[in-house]
């Protein structure tokens, strides 16, 4: 709300966003961290055999998709219910940029980031969305080839009271605010530094010692 109102105090020419990031730690003992409070049938399409590659492949911008499809490093994941598909969400492990605050963030090795993610408005409010989330993070968990992941990142603007109830939910927990400050040709960010060195490769507690 606040930086809504800021943004709207501000001269022209001034972009303010923010965009609130969470973190779940993957190779905590406990887990499930809780209960999905509905379970969905949740799974990777698939380009070469998947009936709902075609499906979602309309609701993007065929270049977009396509694109998005030829990385490895990128899958998609979708909710399905009663036959439908309701959500998806998507993961990369690979360095992502966040438009909303214009911002490349980095996915080192063993690092996650989702993204893009969506349930149909008919299938809202029924914990689809954590569903699909805990889904992701119990399939990442489980891979050890070719690395093991141990962090995972999402991220919601501030006012998107349905997201973030949903990723704290699946058990991610807020790490940082990241906010994007643009006026003219000046550009700042506030609040990525932590978030970088959490999700690059060269994690301080990765640095050994002979
Ligand atoms: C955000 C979104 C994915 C949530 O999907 P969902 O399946 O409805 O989420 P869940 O059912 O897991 O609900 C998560 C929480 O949000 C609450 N919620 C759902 N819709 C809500 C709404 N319109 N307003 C406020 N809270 C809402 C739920 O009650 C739940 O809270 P609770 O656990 O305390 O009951 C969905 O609303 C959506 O697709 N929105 C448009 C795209 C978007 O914003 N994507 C996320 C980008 S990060």
């Amino acid at each position: 709300m606040l930086y809504r109102a800021i943004r709207k105090l501000t001269p022209v020419g001034i972009d303010y966003q923010s965009v609130v990031f969470f973190l779940l730690d993957l190779k905590q003992r406990t887990f499930p961290l809780s209960e999905a409070s509905r379970p969905v049938a949740c799974h990777i399409i698939d380009s070469t055999q998947d009936q709902w590659f075609r499906i979602l492949s309309l609701a993007y911008p065929a270049q977009q998709f396509h694109l998005r499809m030829q990385h490895d490093c990128q899958q998609c994941h979708i909710a399905i219910v009663d036959g439908n598909l309701v959500g998806y969400a998507w993961v990369t492990t690979s360095p992502c940029h966040i438009s909303e605050i214009n911002f490349t963030l980095p996915v080192g090795l063993g690092r996650l980031y989702i993204y893009d993610c969506f349930v149909e408005s008919a299938y809202r409010g029924q914990g689809i969305y954590q569903s699909l989330l805990m889904t992701i993070i119990a399939d990442y968990r489980k891979r050890r080839w070719p690395n093991q992941y141990r962090t995972a990142c999402i991220g919601a603007e501030p006012d998107n009271t349905a997201s973030i109830r949903g990723i704290k939910r699946a058990g991610f927990e807020e790490f940082t605010r990241a906010r994007y400050v643009h006026v003219g040709q000046f550009s700042r960010w506030y609040g990525v530094n932590s978030l970088i060195a959490h999700m690059s490769e060269n994690r301080p507690d990765q640095v050994v010692s002979d």
